[in-house]
């Protein structure tokens, strides 16, 4: 396996208008990198240590004709000014997904983190994981980006040295190792925010793509987005992804969930037989052959349609990002696990390591015709 340093970005220490939020200085210009792995196969994917963001992943369809599958930009200062703040490609957290309304006790200690969407909290807070520059390691097979996140940002309780790992191997896995310690009790949900078409970025709509998702049932919201805390089964329900189904055949059903969500924004819980790695999610594209297999350690993912994509973003080869053009598939625990008590925790304590790895493997299936 190759790999590179590819290129320095080059952008100027200015102030830059992050959505969402007041202008915020990014003075840490000159530690942005590129980095490119490349396997035997020919598959490439590119990292920036901003956010930790994969911003390309080229995969061959079943001719052998390649495609970047990943939604991004070219260059970082589009990331770091992206409207409405997509997440494109990034690490989200220290908690990805929601916490409602940015409250939760530990061991009777109350915290208040910051409200960027709606009075709720999600992915971090207005400057989290995918707005900082992140310490980069060239590794024998990969890239380690580092993390200190500071006890108190974003009103989160404790030092926390996070890291990650990606890693490409010639079985064309793209392995994502998460690994975090802090010197304070906190919760720690991290994931990664690829939007996904596998028809290649900017190629239109996602809802002809086949997917499933190893999953019983899921976590209905409010229309804040929040768990209710119910875990509802998802038979007889445009939620049921339990056989393989094209994602538009349901997505405009007269389901109150799904109007909450704009289509599908929502939290499964996985079918799992035990701890460990296990297959969570498959997705096809029929016209490619493209295959993306999602395997976890985690407990649930997040399938959201690219619903909030309206046509106001231009990507990396100059073509409008549209409604639901790319899709996430987000490995992780359950929003607003840190008020659900019965849910599994999302704790992590002085002395514990958090320790998760997530794989996303690229195939083409030659045999399925539509
Ligand atoms: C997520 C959330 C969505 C939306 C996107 C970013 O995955 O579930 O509701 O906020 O991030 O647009």
């Amino acid at each position: 396996m190759k790999k590179h340093i590819q290129s320095l970005l080059l952008v100027s220490p200015v102030s830059l208008l992050i959505a969402g939020c007041a202008s915020v200085k990014v003075d840490d210009f000159d530690s942005i990198q590129k980095y490119t792995l490349t396997n035997e196969n020919g598959m490439v994917v590119k990292i920036t240590n901003y956010g930790a963001t994969i911003t390309s992943i080229q995969v061959p369809d079943r001719d052998g004709t390649m495609a970047d599958v990943a939604l991004g930009y070219n260059d970082v200062s589009d990331y770091i000014n992206a409207v409405d703040r997509p997440y494109f490609g990034s690490v989200v957290g220290r908690y990805g997904n929601r916490i409602g309304k940015g409250e939760f006790t530990i061991d009777g200690e109350s915290y208040q983190v910051s409200l960027n969407n709606n009075g709720n909290h999600l992915h971090g807070g207005f400057m989290g994981f995918d707005k900082i520059v992140w310490s980069a390691e060239v590794l024998k097979d990969g890239i380690k980006l580092s993390y200190l996140a500071k006890d108190g940002e974003e009103g989160y309780p404790g030092n926390l040295a996070l890291s990650v790992v990606y890693t490409l191997t010639n079985q064309n896995e793209i392995v994502m190792h998460y690994q975090a310690s802090s010197d304070k009790a906190t919760p720690v949900n991290v994931t990664n925010h690829t939007y996904f078409n596998l028809a290649g970025e900017g190629s239109g709509s996602i809802n002809g793509h086949q997917l499933q998702i190893h999953s019983s049932v899921y976590t209905p919201v409010d229309a804040g987005l929040i768990p209710t805390g119910e875990l509802r089964q998802v038979a007889g329900t445009p939620f049921d992804f339990r056989s393989a189904k094209p994602i538009g055949r349901d997505v405009e059903a007269d389901d109150k969930q799904l109007k909450f969500g704009l289509g599908y924004d929502h939290n499964w819980v996985l079918d799992r037989k035990g701890p460990g790695m296990e297959l969570a999610a498959t997705l096809y594209e029929p016209n490619s052959g493209r295959v993306l297999e999602v395997y976890t350690e985690e407990p649930a993912i997040q399938f959201y349609g690219g619903n909030f994509l309206d046509g106001r973003l231009i990507g990396k080869s100059g073509k409008v990002y549209a409604h639901r053009t790319g899709l996430c598939l987000e490995t992780q625990h359950s929003p607003d696990s840190v008020n659900q008590p019965s849910w599994p925790s999302v704790i992590l304590r002085p002395g514990e390591t958090y320790d998760t790895t997530s794989i996303y493997k690229f195939s083409t299936n030659p045999l399925i015709t539509q």
